[in-house]
């Protein structure tokens, strides 16, 4: 037996009865990423994804197209492939709930949790949401009698059901959260889940009579197992049911369920606990992430603001759609699409920082050393930084990458990418040829290389169609010793090589030329989608006049821009009557500094002033803060220098 490092993955199974697009898109380029970079570090990975194909949604998307649902959900699933592979996605096993050994592992647990007694028959009656296949109280489908999560109507349910005794476990799955804090990530989910569980868990109706498109219940033909409860399964009966159970001994159990945050409470709490009855070892754990919103609008195909991925890859490219989702989506927050958005992305990041990074520093290698990467020789005063960074930066990216946080490890990776540009323009290797400075020339050159190199084998769990292309380009194609991780050591590139310049990676993108047709559009005509989230407690109370003491005015962003060497300062110059004042604000994870410019935000304008980072900020702006996440309050038509009151 081979004594690596195991590390198992799944995203959700999708339902195939939509195409697939960008939401699920990202869920699972960051399992593939996730799981091509545990592979790079030497562990030995297991990829799950698949679909969910049983349930009333699909037998009535089948029925109204037709067909029967097999082959409805055929089609879809083709598509999903489909677009994995366009994606590069390299995934283990694609499993499908109606699978032969799924099935029946199903029927299996469901009778063993049966014949221990935590599953009895009784009668439903509430409120199910069809689009979410989800159980609602009728507090919370309120008076409306609309899904809470999905804005859609509900049906009124009342039928003879088994139950699954959840409510049992409540104490004992209490007791796993405390004694397992990073079970359920991101911090501010597990607070509400526990939250959650505190008031109390209902017992969950595990069957269904009013149609027959899913597993058969073993003991009693007439039902079907609830669509969850099969669903869930899956993560299970890919290992366990197949082939002669060595990959269930290897693997089980999980090292991370992938899911989006709207489907948190079946992962950390509904599997949780059949697992627990079912006496098998649970996951280590969940990690819920937000979802890509269209124009800060819930993706749908109703809202008809569904992007098509496949367009996109063709498009800008597939290595350039995972780097933008990955960088895109910040730690448990959601991120925002539009093609504007990924276009500038793409520009800044991929033609401008990386691709410049390559295309001068080979374009001077041709220039002055024809074509040649020649050894290093005596040292410029800018190295030491440079090489100090790139030194210190695989810990730094495997760090953030560990804690699966991709779009703060690219960050990371690009202060690397953007100190190598800065180190151009200080050491200046077109001044150095003219100066006849032949050795340090070589070093400074041959110092961008090597970050090159480094950057490259980094990101590429990221970026996997990069590398190749990029080898080529450094003369390092066969090199494959020099490709690893194992190889980011200072100095591991080889001098004497050949490079052999290619077209830019990433072209740049021409903003103008973006069709605007294809930019889908939020509408706004379906109802917001309504919001169940715990919010942070109220203050204690206060005084009209410690309000008072506050000057908050109306000012208006003149310039703005990144403050070097941080990732979340924006350095703002802010129009206030006749000042023009300096204030520095942590919001540069949300804001391109350049779509600022021209905003009426506000300050407060009596505050203390603070030196950040050498620059004195004169007055704080406001924004909206919630699960990290932060908005600045705009006031768009009062005259500038207006008090707020
Ligand atoms: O929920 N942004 O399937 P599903 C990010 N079959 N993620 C998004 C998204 C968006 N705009 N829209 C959807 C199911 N997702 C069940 C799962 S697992 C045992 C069963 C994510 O096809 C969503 O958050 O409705 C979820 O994680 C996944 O896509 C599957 O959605
Ligand atoms: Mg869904």
């Amino acid at each position: 037996m081979s004594d690596k490092k195991t590390f198992y993955i799944t995203t959700p199974i999708y339902y195939p009865s939509d195409n697939p697009h960008i939401g699920h898109a990202y869920t699972t380029v960051a399992a593939d990423s996730m799981t091509r970079y545990k592979k790079m570090r030497g562990f030995d990975t297991y990829f799950l994804t698949g679909s969910d194909e049983h349930g009333q949604k699909i037998q009535r998307r089948a029925a109204e197209a037709g067909k029967q649902p097999k082959e409805f959900v055929d089609e879809i699933i083709a598509n999903f492939k489909a677009l994995w592979e366009k994606m590069e996605i390299d995934y283990d096993h694609f499993i499908r709930t109606t699978d032969d050994y799924h099935m029946k592992t199903c029927q299996e647990l469901f009778q063993k949790i049966y014949d221990q007694g935590d599953i009895y028959k009784s009668e439903y009656s509430g409120w199910y949401c069809t689009s979410c296949e989800t159980f609602f109280t009728e507090l919370q489908v309120g008076e409306e009698h609309i899904c809470p999560d999905c804005g859609k109507p509900v049906e009124m349910m009342k039928e003879e059901s088994y139950f699954f005794k959840m409510s049992k476990y409540a104490d004992r799955w209490l007791k796993f959260i405390e004694e397992n804090p990073d079970f359920i990530r991101p911090e501010s989910r597990r607070n509400e889940m526990i939250n959650f569980v505190k008031q109390g868990l209902d017992d969950l109706c595990v069957s269904r009579t009013t149609f027959d498109w899913g597993i058969p219940v073993p003991f009693d033909n007439k039902h079907v197992i609830y669509v969850w409860f099969d669903a869930l399964i899956n993560y299970y009966s890919a290992l366990k049911a197949r082939g002669d159970g060595s990959l269930y001994d290897k693997f089980w159990p999980a090292d991370v369920h992938l899911v989006g945050k709207d489907i948190i409470r079946f992962h950390t709490i509904i599997w949780p606990i059949m697992l627990m009855a079912a006496d098998l070892p649970l996951p280590k754990c969940v990690l819920g992430h937000g979802w890509v919103l269209i124009n800060s609008d819930k993706m749908s195909k109703s809202k008809g603001n569904v992007v098509d991925p496949f367009k996109l890859c063709d498009k800008y490219g597939v290595d350039a759609i995972r780097y933008f989702l990955m960088r895109e989506m910040g730690y448990g927050l959601d991120c925002n699409y539009n093609e504007e958005l990924l276009a500038v992305r793409i520009n800044n990041d991929l033609a401008n920082d990386y691709g410049n990074l390559l295309s001068r520093t080979t374009g001077m290698i041709n220039k002055f050393q024809k074509g040649i990467i020649d050894a290093p020789g005596a040292g410029t005063e800018y190295d030491q930084e440079l090489i100090d960074l790139a030194r210190a930066m695989p810990d730094r990216y495997a760090a953030l990458m560990d804690k699966m946080e991709w779009a703060n490890a690219l960050a990371e990776l690009w202060t690397l990418v953007n100190k190598a540009n800065k180190y151009i323009e200080d050491a200046a290797p077109w001044a150095l040829n003219k100066a006849g400075e032949k050795e340090k020339l070589a070093t400074v050159l041959y110092n961008m290389v090597e970050v090159i190199r480094q950057v490259t084998i980094m990101v590429s769990p990221i970026m996997p169609g990069l590398p190749t292309r990029v080898w080529q380009q450094l003369g390092i194609s066969d090199r494959e010793d020099l490709h690893t991780w194992d190889s980011l050591t200072w100095g591991g590139m080889p001098s004497g090589i050949a490079i052999d310049r290619g077209e830019p990676l990433f072209p740049r993108i021409d903003l103008d030329a973006i069709d605007a047709e294809e930019i889908p559009s939020a509408k706004s005509d379906v109802k917001a989608q309504v919001e169940t989230e715990s919010i942070a407690p109220i203050a204690p109370e206060c005084m009209i006049s410690d309000f008072e003491k506050l000057d908050l005015r109306v000012v208006k962003v003149m310039e703005c821009e990144k403050v070097p060497k941080t990732d979340k300062l924006l350095k703002f110059k802010l129009q206030l009557g006749t000042e023009e004042r300096t204030v520095l604000s942590g919001i540069a994870q949300f804001y391109s500094p350049e779509d600022l410019i021209g905003k009426q935000l506000i300050l407060i304008a009596n505050l203390k002033p603070a030196v950040i980072r050498g620059i004195e900020s004169k007055g704080m702006l406001l924004s909206a803060e919630k699960d990290g996440k932060l908005q600045l309050v705009e006031c768009p038509n009062m005259p500038i220098g207006s008090r707020i009151v």
